[in-house]
């Protein structure tokens, strides 16, 4: 695991958007399960001014590692915050955008999605794999949509589930532990004060650590790399 310390949110997008440009060019397609949250949305930014044109984004393949299940013009979609952040502001063909349909049955929609994974991203030992998948790691010790409450999702045998957030309810269609940890990079994006007891927890090992689902990253490939700001790390340096 390595764990990059940046000074702030900025500098984490700013890190963050030069590694994923190296990554696009050295390759010639990348599979990337994005993520929803705050910490995202300032990469998505980051990248629309400084990179917009610096990648080759035909080359680049966006999934989603959960998303909410409302419809794509909701407030609180992924996707939306996606497109508003960064999709509109690239020339990214829309064959290579991969949502999920939050406005279906989210049932139904976790089947398609499992499927979708599977028959569009190369196989490795018949999983899915994504040549990155962003992570971001809520207050609770969450990523994706795999809440502590419901943590048995992550060794699902599916690609995909549906997973509900323990305080709104909200349905949410999320990948599980086996797709994440099949990724060949896993980056998680966590910043901010509210983040700093898990942080600690979570890389350390210490305290409930068992009990949050970002405990249980460890993809297979060991790269494992966390951007983190000055105020999410203060309890690990
Ligand atoms: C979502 C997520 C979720 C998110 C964390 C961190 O759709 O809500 O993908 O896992 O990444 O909750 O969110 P923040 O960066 O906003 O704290």
């Amino acid at each position: 695991m390595e764990i990059k310390i940046l000074e702030n949110k900025t500098a984490v997008a700013q890190s963050f958007s030069a590694y994923f440009a190296e990554l696009v060019q050295s390759q010639d397609k990348l599979y990337v399960a994005l993520s929803g949250g705050s910490t995202p949305k300032t990469v998505f930014d980051y990248l629309a001014s400084e990179y917009a044109n610096k990648i080759d984004w035909n080359k680049v393949f966006f999934f989603w590692g959960d998303e909410r299940c409302v419809p794509p013009t909701d407030s609180e979609s992924n996707y939306k915050m996606t497109v508003d952040h960064l999709l509109s502001k690239i020339s990214i063909p829309e064959a290579n955008v991969f949502r999920v349909l939050g406005e279906n049955d989210p049932e139904e929609e976790a089947l398609r999605y499992a499927e979708l994974l599977e028959n569009t991203l190369p196989l490795e030992k018949g999983i899915p794999q994504f040549d990155l998948v962003i992570l971001g790691m809520g207050d609770d010790g969450h990523t994706a949509s795999i809440f502590p409450n419901s943590i048995y999702l992550w060794d699902s045998s599916i690609n995909c589930k549906v997973a509900i957030h323990p305080d709104s309810g909200q349905k949410r269609v999320t990948i599980t532990g086996r797709v994440i940890n099949q990724a060949k990079h896993v980056v998680f994006l966590v910043t901010g004060a509210s983040k700093k007891e898990k942080v600690r927890e979570v890389i350390r090992r210490e305290g409930e650590y068992n009990s949050y689902p970002a405990s249980m990253v460890n993809p297979s490939s060991d790269s494992l790399v966390w951007y983190l700001d000055q105020e999410a790390a203060q309890e690990i340096k």
